[in-house]
């Protein structure tokens, strides 16, 4: 991990550590911005992995053969891992030499975090429009699970407080589960602070967590009403911070192969081409959720071919797209050599096919290009297939990714309830 990576940048007017809720109203209104940081993560460009764990975060019918496959996929790469880790502390060896501070093995596989901190801790985290809960690894998990992690110790926190007879107990991911106890601490993310904010401090993790190194824990960004605190639901950082803002808002700039931002309470419109169009968010079950009901492959101009309304959810914790399954044919069948392998649970194709462009329909008004570059998502053993960023989806509801976010700028309007959309600047 590169921590040169790591930097704050503060836009606009910040009053220094003014406690940003509940007291919203005596504060100035503000924007606050959060680099990336990209995770060289071995298991990130594991496709069936990915696509797994996009079925089991949203509970969706599970494809046969997808479970093995991502097995296989995982063992492969910690051998491959094992190889790299050898061939890299060599290299750091002749690097001390010259006085050189060896680079971050260069590996292509990606995946973002950002850092908060709490009660004075900095913390990698990834941020999920897709759940709504904040928690993080913590000095009370056992020793086996902590190897490698940055923990959060409520002992040293001057702020934390705990609040008895609440806790947390979360399924998603690859079927990964974390759970643990409440406090309340001061939280701070980009500059802006919460002095109460409710954060999951975990007693117990499990295995897929232990292995994502440098993850770790959830920023929740979907709607409090998802919140997994029991027996009461605990608001989300964005909700404590929304009426003290500029605008109740917050964007998601995430590219390919850099480090994207999210920005709080104002919208940067150098970062993206034309004007944002604004569809309105289904937020019922507390996803940002929206329609979608035509797709159209390879050429920007052809009208869109219709297909049964879909529901989908905008999950910047989620790799892939999952689409919907005629969508997903089609766009294929204009792939020259794509197939879809049961035994990796998803459709490859070779990975010098030139991917065409899809568009997709988004709630009727607006057209989303999703770049065929982006769409070509991982290599698969040998080298010579690709694993497809995009995929059908086994039920009606649709999750779009990173693989979508790669593609498009997105405003999360928490004042209005709606996504705003255009391609990257
Ligand atoms: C947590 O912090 C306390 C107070 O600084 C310290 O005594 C304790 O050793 C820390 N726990 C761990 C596991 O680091
Ligand atoms: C939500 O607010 C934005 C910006 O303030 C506005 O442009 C947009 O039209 C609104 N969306 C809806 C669905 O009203
Ligand atoms: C794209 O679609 C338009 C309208 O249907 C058509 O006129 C044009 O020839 C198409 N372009 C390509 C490259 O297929």
């Amino acid at each position: 991990m590169t921590l040169s990576l790591l930097t704050i940048t503060l836009l606009g007017l910040l009053a220094p550590l003014v406690p940003a809720a509940p007291s919203a109203n005596r504060i100035q209104k503000r924007t606050f911005k959060v680099d990336r940081l990209i995770n060289d993560n071995f298991q990130g460009h594991n496709g069936p992995r990915q696509l797994l764990k996009a079925y089991r975060k949203h509970s969706l019918p599970i494809p046969d053969g997808l479970e093995d496959a991502a097995e296989r996929e995982t063992q492969r790469r910690r051998s491959a891992k094992r190889e790299i880790m050898l061939k890299s502390a060599n290299s750091n060896v002749k690097a001390a030499n010259v006085g050189v501070v060896a680079a971050t093995p260069e590996l292509g596989d990606v995946e973002y975090l950002s850092p908060i901190s709490i009660g004075g801790q900095t913390i990698n985290v990834d941020f999920d429009s897709g759940s709504a809960d904040l928690w993080v690894f913590s000095t009370e998990l056992p020793k086996g699970s902590t190897a490698g992690h940055q923990l959060f110790n409520q002992t040293k926190s001057k702020t934390f407080k705990p609040v008895p007879d609440q806790f947390f107990a979360i399924k998603y991911g690859d079927g990964s589960t974390a759970s643990g106890s409440i406090g309340t601490d001061r939280v701070e993310v980009g500059g802006v602070t919460v002095t109460h904010q409710a954060v999951g401090v975990a007693t117990s993790v499990s295995p897929e967590f232990v292995a994502d190194i440098p993850n770790n824990g959830l920023f929740g960004l979907a709607f409090s009403k998802l919140n997994q605190v029991k027996p009461t639901k605990q608001n989300t950082f964005f909700d404590n911070v929304m009426s003290s803002l500029a605008e109740p808002l917050w964007t998601a700039d995430l590219r390919k192969g850099s480090v994207g931002a999210y920005e709080f309470g104002r919208i940067d419109s150098t970062k993206h081409t034309g004007h944002l169009t604004w569809i309105p968010s289904d937020t019922e079950e507390g996803f940002w959720k929206f329609s979608t009901s035509g797709y159209s492959v390879g050429n920007e101009t052809s009208e869109l071919i219709k297909v049964a309304e879909g529901h989908t959810i905008a999950d910047t914790g989620t790799t892939l797209m999952l689409v919907n399954q005629e969508v997903s044919d089609k766009y294929y069948s204009q792939v020259p050599g794509s197939k879809f392998m049961a035994h990796l649970g998803g459709v490859t194709f070779p990975c010098d096919t030139k991917l065409p462009d899809l568009f997709l329909d988004v709630g009727g008004v607006y057209t989303a290009k999703i770049k065929g570059a982006d769409i070509n998502f991982a290599k698969l053993k040998g080298g010579a297939l690709c694993y497809g960023g995009i995929q059908g989806t086994t039920s009606t509801t649709q999750i779009w990714g990173d693989v979508f976010f790669r593609s498009q700028f997105v405003a999360f309007h928490g004042g209005n309830h709606s996504l705003g959309m255009a391609p990257h600047s």
